[in-house]
């Protein structure tokens, strides 16, 4: 497939580690531009140097005193999900998973992390969970991980930014949620009954989204979509379904971000996601 970069794309692209071909000349001239414009993309997404230890799938813990709850504290009053998330309207579907108490996570959050950006998309993203900045924030995605993630779709040329009401919401939009609206405390990995009580959310934004194309990052995301427990390197490279929409299974930004040797691959995978979806235009 030929992709017709603008310089701000392939300066991106480089942020991510990918190298362009290019003819000599032309490839000179390119850099000499694209050096001139990555100062803000540096600003925006610094890149952290290689590691060398070989890098968890979820970002690493952040401290936390004393043991991290799986369950909610007795004090905290659970009850059942709302009745008819498999029919609600967004505004129903958002205060629903804002007011939501169906698993223990409810009590540690500052606030559900619903999801963001245009609703009429094209493509959807799917992470794990909201982590610490995500929940004082309300947004998914923002942080560092949140912004490699951002590098990556406007290589593609996709923004968070393209709202439902803008005639390019579906071709450039993108929606971004996660598989549980509520942050593990610590940043422990999801527990199954999390995943199954947040689960008919997402489902519900799926369907209410329609997008052509899913791209599924990191092993939560990947596996409860999937319904799977293969490991995320044996799942790549295919095209998977989730209730009829094709879904790409990639890796977790924050992966990326310790890992930088598999940026080309997460590239690989873009690029396999727009032959499925159909380039922006
Ligand atoms: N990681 C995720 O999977 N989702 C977020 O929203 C933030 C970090």
């Amino acid at each position: 497939m030929s992709l017709q970069l603008d310089q701000r794309q392939r300066a991106m692209l480089a942020e991510m580690g990918v190298k362009l071909w290019a003819p000599r000349a032309k490839a000179a001239a390119e850099s000499a531009a694209a050096v001139k414009t990555r100062a803000p993309v540096e600003k925006a997404a610094p890149v952290p140097a290689p590691a060398r230890t070989p890098p968890p799938a979820r970002p690493a813990p952040l401290p936390v005193s004393g043991p991290i709850p799986a369950a909610a504290p007795a004090s905290a009053a659970l009850g059942p999900r709302p009745e008819g998330v498999e029919s609600m309207d967004w505004p129903a579907l958002e205060a629903a998973v804002a007011g939501c108490r169906a698993c223990g996570l409810c009590a540690h959050r500052t606030q559900a992390v619903f999801g963001v950006g245009s609703r009429a998309a094209d493509w959807m993203v799917v992470g794990e969970a909201p982590g610490d900045n995500e929940d004082r924030q309300g947004q998914p995605f923002v942080g560092q991980a949140g912004k490699l993630l951002d590098n990556m779709l406007a290589a593609i040329g996709l923004s968070r930014q393209a709202s439902a009401d803008t005639p390019l919401a579906g071709r450039q939009g993108v929606y971004i949620a996660n598989v549980l609206k509520c942050r593990p405390p610590g940043n422990r990995n999801p527990q199954p009954e999390e995943v199954a009580q947040c689960e008919p959310y997402l489902r519900r934004q799926v369907a209410l989204v329609q997008p052509r194309i899913i791209l599924a990052m990191g092993r939560f995301a990947v596996q409860s979509l999937l319904q799977t427990t293969e490991p995320i390197g044996r799942l790549r490279g295919r095209v998977h379904q989730y209730r009829g929409v094709p879904v790409i299974v990639t890796y977790h930004p924050a992966y990326l971000l310790r890992a930088l040797p598999e940026k080309a691959k997460a590239w690989q995978d873009l690029c396999l996601a727009l032959k499925v979806a159909g380039a922006p235009a």
